[in-house]
């Protein structure tokens, strides 16, 4: 995987642009540091429904950007958290804000693909979610590593944007402007970031778009079980242009409100 010139190259690329979103991140009133830092969960109803309870568990966060979510989890007595992520401001900022608040987290610099030779441990929960899958060119190896990760019996919880919204989201209207499938590398430059569309950021990234069939028969061929898959019709956060805000505080498009999947929910276990 890394040792394909074209994918390196795309990945250094990935890496700076997410290394310039942190700061801008940790500013930004979306991820509200400053609420985080008083004692606010970041995390949202899907995902916590999804993973249940874990006290006294040990959880792996995959592509856990600056952790505020790998640290909700220890508020939430996980015993240990660790967080991963390729974005090395992201793991500083992770790792600072985990001294600060005296939570038991750990996070290490590596590409998820590498995720075993950076840490050889097994966790009863591996969780990723909103804005992860995009990022991997191929999710055979992806779903190894989730795999591998897992104590028998253990638990791998997915909350991700819906592949249907990644044919659309970043145009006008809900017109279709990529497909549904993985037909290689979708590359752009871009302005902003969803968490201050103003900010003056503009950023060169490559996405892969996986359809529901890519991501379970990869979970699937890597030895998982599937345990519970949902498709939800709205978002937890104001990520995507034109969106409302329904009075169940779920984000949906304005054109479509109510009709299109938005977010994609999985359960599945190592047996
Ligand atoms: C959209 S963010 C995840 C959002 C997270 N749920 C949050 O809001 O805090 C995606 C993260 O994936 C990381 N990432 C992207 N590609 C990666 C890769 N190949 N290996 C490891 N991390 C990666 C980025 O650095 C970024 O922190």
């Amino acid at each position: 995987m890394r040792d394909d010139p074209t994918r390196s190259a795309m990945f250094r690329d990935n890496e700076r642009a997410w290394d310039a979103r942190v700061p801008v991140h940790a500013a930004s009133a979306f991820y509200d540091l400053a609420g985080f830092r008083a004692g606010a969960l970041s995390l949202k109803a899907p995902e916590r429904a999804l993973v249940g309870e874990v006290r006294g568990k040990r959880l792996l966060h995959l592509m856990c950007h600056f952790g505020l979510d790998t640290l909700s989890w220890a508020r939430l007595g996980a015993r240990e958290v660790v967080g991963v992520d390729f974005s090395a401001e992201a793991v500083r900022l992770a790792a600072g804000l985990a001294a600060e608040l005296a939570l038991p987290a750990r996070f290490v610099r590596c590409n998820v693909y590498d995720t075993q030779s950076a840490l050889d441990e097994r966790f009863d929960v591996v969780f990723t979610s909103y804005g992860v899958l995009g990022w991997l060119p191929d999710l055979v190896p992806w779903a190894r590593v989730v795999h591998d990760s897992l104590e028998p019996g253990g638990r791998f919880v997915l909350v991700e944007f819906h592949p249907y919204v990644w044919m659309s989201q970043v145009g006008p209207d809900l017109a279709i402007r990529y497909p549904y499938f993985d037909r290689g590398p979708i590359s752009e430059t871009t302005d902003g970031t969803y968490a201050d569309r103003s900010a003056e950021l503009r950023l060169v990234e490559h996405g892969w778009n996986h359809s529901i069939a890519d991501v379970v028969n990869a979970l699937l061929g890597a030895g998982l079980r599937l345990e519970r898959l949902e498709e939800l019709d709205s978002v937890p956060y104001d990520v995507f242009p034109n969106l409302v805000r329904g009075a169940d505080g779920g984000y949906r498009f304005r054109a479509a409100e109510g009709m299109v999947p938005m977010l994609l929910g999985l359960v599945a276990t190592r047996p």
